[in-house]
């Protein structure tokens, strides 16, 4: 059992795999991580920050390894995007021996759902060593990152049993847009209104995850037709990519299959030599000021006989082609879209995983924990 773990936590709760358990978890995960953050007053927001430190803050280094790390680069988006704070996302294993540019302006946010991972927690003293204040976001409140961490701000997802990440991930996301959405009000940098209407969106993303829970039997009859398919990527523009990374990532480690990930602007620089009817690639189209350049790409593998799986929320009608097959989900704000955009690419992995009989909840060789270097 988890460390922190409850009975009611490690049943499966009628589910097949605990995966799809914690998938099928995300509303209320989301719910009851978001709710204290509301409490502006209250949350574990309202001492995080006075405005003066928010404003002489000139650069936040992310930091987190995995899924983790691809929730760092979609809250990159989000921060850079309100706060107008620049953010740089790094692996942990990779910052903890680079050396890097540490100053009086600059934080580090490490993102870690276990907080026991060996190099994020390296990373983390690495960080405090040369001075840097070090937050935390965490899944496991009496973890190591939690202890050692200059302030926490958590998850309240849950126990998660699978060692494939799913509602830790989006409630990361949903953590690190409520982050954004005070370091802008704290820094002025976005209309009151603004930050308003992304809150407001914040208490109604549950529903929206839900109505994306509900492609669960179409996606698992595709998975059963693609479950064989030698080549699957996931592609994106902007913070689409992120989520191409984590969907890959989701696809690879349940089912042992080598899916690709690409910014979907590159697709022309190399991948697209491996476009033929053999392949199958998964759009991720969220983000409405890019939807033109989804569009020219996916042309591009249709006519190469390529085989789609677009998910978007964008309920506008696109192309009709027999070629393509489309998820559309429910139109939330864009910095809201990857909360929701993932939840389809989540179920796709953990059926093509069933499909393929893979020990779904413990994946060969993985661990829930990297606590060795
Ligand atoms: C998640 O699906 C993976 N199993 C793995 O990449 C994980 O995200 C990574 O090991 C980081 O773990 P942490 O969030 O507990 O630090």
């Amino acid at each position: 059992m988890e460390a922190n773990g409850n009975i009611a936590a490690t049943e499966k709760g009628g589910y097949a795999h605990f995966m799809l358990k914690e998938i099928h978890e995300q509303p209320q995960a989301l719910q009851q991580t978001i709710a204290p953050y509301l409490e502006t007053d209250s949350g574990p927001l309202a001492n995080f920050l006075t405005a003066a430190q928010a404003q002489s803050l000139r650069k936040l280094y992310i930091v987190a390894c995995g899924t983790s790390h691809h929730a760092g680069l979609v809250g990159k988006h989000a921060i850079e995007s309100l706060a107008r704070l620049s953010v740089e996302v790094d692996l942990a294993s990779e910052f903890r021996y680079r050396n890097p540019l540490l100053d009086e302006h600059t934080a580090v946010l490490v993102i870690s759902q276990s907080g026991e991972t060996a190099d994020t927690l390296a990373s983390l003293q690495e960080a405090q060593r040369r001075g840097c204040p070090v937050w935390a976001i965490t899944n496991v409140q009496n973890s190591s990152i939690a202890q050692q961490a200059d302030a926490v701000l958590p998850t309240l997802a849950g126990t998660e049993v699978a060692i494939a990440s799913t509602k830790a991930y989006t409630a990361q996301l949903a953590v690190l847009l409520l982050l954004a959405v005070h370091l802008a009000e704290l820094r002025q940098t976005r209309p009151a209104a603004d930050l308003a209407a992304i809150r407001q969106g914040l208490r109604e993303l549950p529903q929206a995850v839900q109505a994306a829970l509900e492609y669960g039997s179409f996606l698992q009859g595709l998975a059963n037709q693609i479950a064989e398919q030698e080549l699957i990527f996931f592609m994106g523009w902007g913070v689409d990519y992120a989520g191409a990374l984590e969907a890959a990532l989701k696809l690879k480690e349940t089912s042992y299959i080598h899916a690709g990930a690409l910014a979907a602007g590159e697709l022309r620089h190399g991948p697209i030599a491996l476009i033929t009817e053999k392949a199958f690639m998964v759009c991720l189209q969220t983000q409405p000021h890019l939807r033109h350049r989804m569009q020219g790409n996916m042309q591009e593998v249709l006519a190469k006989g390529g085989k789609i799986l677009l998910v978007d929320t964008d309920a506008s009608p696109g192309a009709e082609d027999p070629g393509l097959l489309r998820v559309s989900l429910p139109q939330v704000h864009p910095l809201l879209a990857p909360i929701v955009s993932i939840v389809p690419l989540q179920l796709l992995a953990y059926y093509v995983a069933v499909a393929r009989g893979c020990n779904v909840d413990k994946p060969r060789n993985l661990n829930k924990s990297v606590t060795i270097e």
